[in-house]
């Protein structure tokens, strides 16, 4: 601040006044003036607002957890806020006793809580072609993480006797009218599967599927079914509409891939990044969030110079599997046009690769998982824009 500043020298109304009583807001809220750190819808992505997606703003988040009110939301035909007592959710197929539960009979069961990323298959899908958004909220927010709470999938799976000769995978149904069904292998689903009722500590929020969600870790957004109502467990994959014809990866030879379920290891500088403005030379923090669906993020390199030379961040704690991982490393800008990167390496040791290493695989045609390393650039008046660097 400079010298003979007012906002030091006068001594403000709230040090001289009582404040606000306890209870003004009973559910708090934030400041107003956070008003401007929203989800956002992308203009003109999609025809009605129902069937549609808004981002995160990654750009004003700190450490690793999203807030519930900031967590992205896709839905294919809109939310529900579902009455939880006349909620059921029901096992059947290969199993020995088909169930239907109701919450009350759910939250009474063994329970875990576990920290997660949740990504949309279709996150950064508008870059695969070429720069097409102004901001990280629109290239990477169908991005959130959070503590989940719930039942592990097993147990409910070993409540209900599933056939462990023929049982091979199950399908998770929600009770939205978009009939949003996946099918999910049986290994997946005896390992660490949750049929889950609460994020950060709070039941689920009505867009994130209360009263009931399935958790699936490490793999993409749509499989996380929302107001989940149905498990089946069955004998080969159901090629559902949401995994046979949406959902698929195109390839350069105009075939498409089925199943690719996994979001690979991905990493992604919040700030600075597009849309802002460095403010003068000097220090920088350069921060960003990295992660896995494979298992917890090993490394991140950092590059200014649009990937010529890289340093390595540093990873902050918790350091968790497929949960995000906050980095941070300095920066001294002395004034000159730069592009900022970051490179992710994960525990399998897989590299994250760059736009045109992924093109040459995938074609410049496909919508879902785009995990390319991102280029932000900055310009000598501090400007930082998305770039593509090859
Ligand atoms: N489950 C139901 N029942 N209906 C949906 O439309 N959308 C899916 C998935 N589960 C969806 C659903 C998709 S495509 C994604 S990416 C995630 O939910 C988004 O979860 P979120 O809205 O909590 O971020």
């Amino acid at each position: 601040a400079a010298a003979g500043d007012p906002n030091i020298l006068i001594l403000p109304e709230h040090s001289r006044t009582l404040g606000k009583p306890v209870v003004t807001n009973p559910y708090g809220q934030p400041s107003q003036y956070e008003a401007n750190l929203q989800r956002r819808e992308s203009p003109g992505l999609t025809r009605v607002a129902a069937a549609s997606v808004s981002f995160t703003p990654l750009q004003g988040l700190f450490g690793i957890i999203t807030p519930s009110g900031l967590h992205f939301e896709r839905h294919h035909q809109g939310w529900h806020d579902i009455d939880p007592t006349k909620h059921r959710f029901m096992i059947n197929g290969l199993v020995k006793t088909p169930k239907v539960y109701t919450m009350d009979d759910l939250m009474r069961m063994p329970s875990v809580s576990r920290m997660h990323f949740i990504e949309c298959g279709a996150n950064t899908a508008m870059e695969w072609g070429n720069v097409a958004v102004p901001s990280v909220q629109y290239s990477h927010g169908m991005l959130s993480c959070s503590e989940f709470t719930g039942v592990p999938l097993s147990v409910l799976l070993d409540d209900c006797g599933y056939d462990k000769r023929r049982a091979k995978v199950v399908l998770a149904e929600g009770a939205d009218g978009s009939s949003m069904t996946r099918t999910i292998g049986l290994d997946r689903a005896l390992d660490d599967v949750i049929v889950a009722w609460a994020m950060n500590g709070e039941m689920l929020r009505p867009e994130h599927g209360y009263p009931l969600r399935l958790v699936v870790p490490g793999v993409q957004g749509v499989s996380w079914v929302k107001w989940l109502r149905r498990i089946e467990v069955g004998d080969q994959p159901y090629a559902t509409k949401d995994e046979a014809l949406h959902y698929i990866d195109a390839l350069p030879d105009g075939t498409f891939r089925q199943y690719t379920s996994i979001q690979e290891c991905k990493s992604v500088i919040t700030t600075p990044s597009a849309g802002q403005r460095l403010q003068g030379n000097g220090y920088y923090n350069i921060t960003g969030l990295a992660w896995s669906g494979r298992g917890k993020v090993k490394r991140v390199d950092v590059s200014v110079d649009g990937g010529r030379n890289w340093r390595t961040a540093r990873l902050e704690t918790p350091l968790l599997s497929k949960c995000l991982t906050r980095f941070n490393i300095d920066w001294d800008w002395q004034g000159a046009p730069a592009v900022l990167q970051s490179r992710a390496i994960d525990e399998t040791g897989y590299v994250q690769p760059k736009i045109n290493e992924l093109r040459a695989v995938r074609g410049t045609r496909s919508i879902y998982h785009n995990n390319a390393i991102q280029s932000w650039q900055v310009a000598q008046s501090g400007e930082v824009s998305n770039v593509q660097v090859y």
